[in-house]
C-alpha cells in the first residue's frame, strides 16, 4: 500500500478516537518505527505522559539547538528522570554552526527571514532529518488552533520533506484541554509558562506574550504570522494568501 492510501485509512480509523487511542494506534501500526519529537512544550509533556502510560517503548527525541532556555534544559533533566522511555537528544553539526556564526555573526537571525531560516535549518531541520533516519513515522504536539499555518493539519499526514508519516494526536485539543490534562496528571511543565510564555522555542527567538495576544506572538515576534514556521513543519496544503 502506498503511504497516501495508508494515511487515508489511518485517518478514517482515527477520526473519532481520543488522543490516547491515536497514540496506541500509532504504536500498533508502527511499533519501534515511530518516534516522538518533544520540544518540552505543554502539548509535548502531555504526549510524553500518555506515551508512558500507553506505549512506553516509543522513543522520544529533542532537538537541542544550543540556544534553548536554561529552564528547558532543567525540564529535560526532570522529564528524563521521571519517565522510563528512551529520551534522545540530537545536536546540530558543529562545523556547520561554526561556519554559520563565523560568516554571519551570533545573532544574525534578527536581520531577515532568510537568515532566520538558515539558522533554523542548521540547528533544527538537519538534526531532525537524522532523528528520523530509522523510523517510518514521527509524532508531534501540533494543534490546529496554534497558528494560521496549522489550520489544515490532519491526524495522520505525509511529511513530504522527510518522506515520513507524521502523526498529530492533539490536533483538535484546545489550550485549556492541554492545561486540564497537565493539572489532572500533575505533569511537569516549563516554569516559563507561568511568566507569560506560551509557545517556547530558542531563547533569543521567544518572548512572553500579553493576555489576549496570539499564542505564537512571542515566537520570532519581529516576523509576520504567515512566516512563522522553522522548517520542521512545512505543510504543503497551507498556502500563503497574497
Ligand atoms: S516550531 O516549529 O514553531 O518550533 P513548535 O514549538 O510550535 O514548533 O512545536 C510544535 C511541535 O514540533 C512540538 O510539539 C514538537 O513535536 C516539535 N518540535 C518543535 N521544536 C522541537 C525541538 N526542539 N525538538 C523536538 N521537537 C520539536
Ligand atoms: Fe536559530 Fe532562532 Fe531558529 Fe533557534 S529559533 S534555530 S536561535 S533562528
Amino acid at each position: 500500500m502506498n503511504p497516501q492510501e495508508r494515511i487515508k485509512q489511518l485517518n478514517e480509523k482515527a477520526k473519532d478516537l481520543k488522543a490516547q487511542e491515536i497514540i496506541k494506534l500509532a504504536w500498533d501500526q508502527f511499533g519501534q518505527r515511530v518516534n516522538f519529537a518533544s520540544s518540552l512544550g505543554e502539548e509535548d509533556q502531555v504526549i510524553t505522559d500518555i506515551i508512558s502510560k500507553i506505549a512506553p517503548k516509543i522513543e522520544i527525541f529533542t532537538l537541542d539547538t544550543g540556544r534553548l532556555f536554561p529552564e528547558t534544559y532543567d525540564l529535560i533533566a526532570k522529564t528524563q528522570k521521571r519517565y522510563p522511555m528512551l529520551f534522545k537528544i540530537y545536536y546540530p553539526d558543529t562545523k556547520a554552526v561554526e561556519e554559520m556564526v563565523k560568516a554571519k555573526g551570533i545573532n544574525f537571525f534578527y536581520e531577515s527571514v532568510e537568515n532566520r531560516k538558515l539558522c533554523c535549518g542548521i540547528r533544527k531541520v538537519e538534526p531532525l532529518r537524522r532523528a528520523l533516519t530509522n523510523v517510518d513515522a514521527w509524532m508531534t504536539g501540533l494543534r490546529r488552533e496554534q497558528a494560521v499555518t496549522r489550520t489544515n493539519l490532519e491526524i495522520f499526514e505525509w511529511d513530504e520533506v522527510n518522506q515520513k508519516i507524521k502523526i498529530n494526536p492533539l490536533i483538535n485539543w484546545t489550550l485549556d484541554q492541554v492545561r486540564q490534562y497537565i493539572k489532572e496528571n500533575k505533569v511537569d511543565v516549563n516554569p516559563l509558562h507561568a511568566k507569560g510564555f506560551v509557545s517556547i522555542g530558542c531563547s533569543p527567538c521567544t518572548r512572553a506574550i500579553k493576555p489576549g495576544e496570539d499564542i505564537r506572538a512571542g515566537r520570532w515576534w519581529w516576523e509576520q504570522p504567515d512566516q512563522k514556521e522553522c522548517g520542521l513543519h512545512n505543510n504543503p496544503k497551507w498556502k500563503k494568501k497574497s
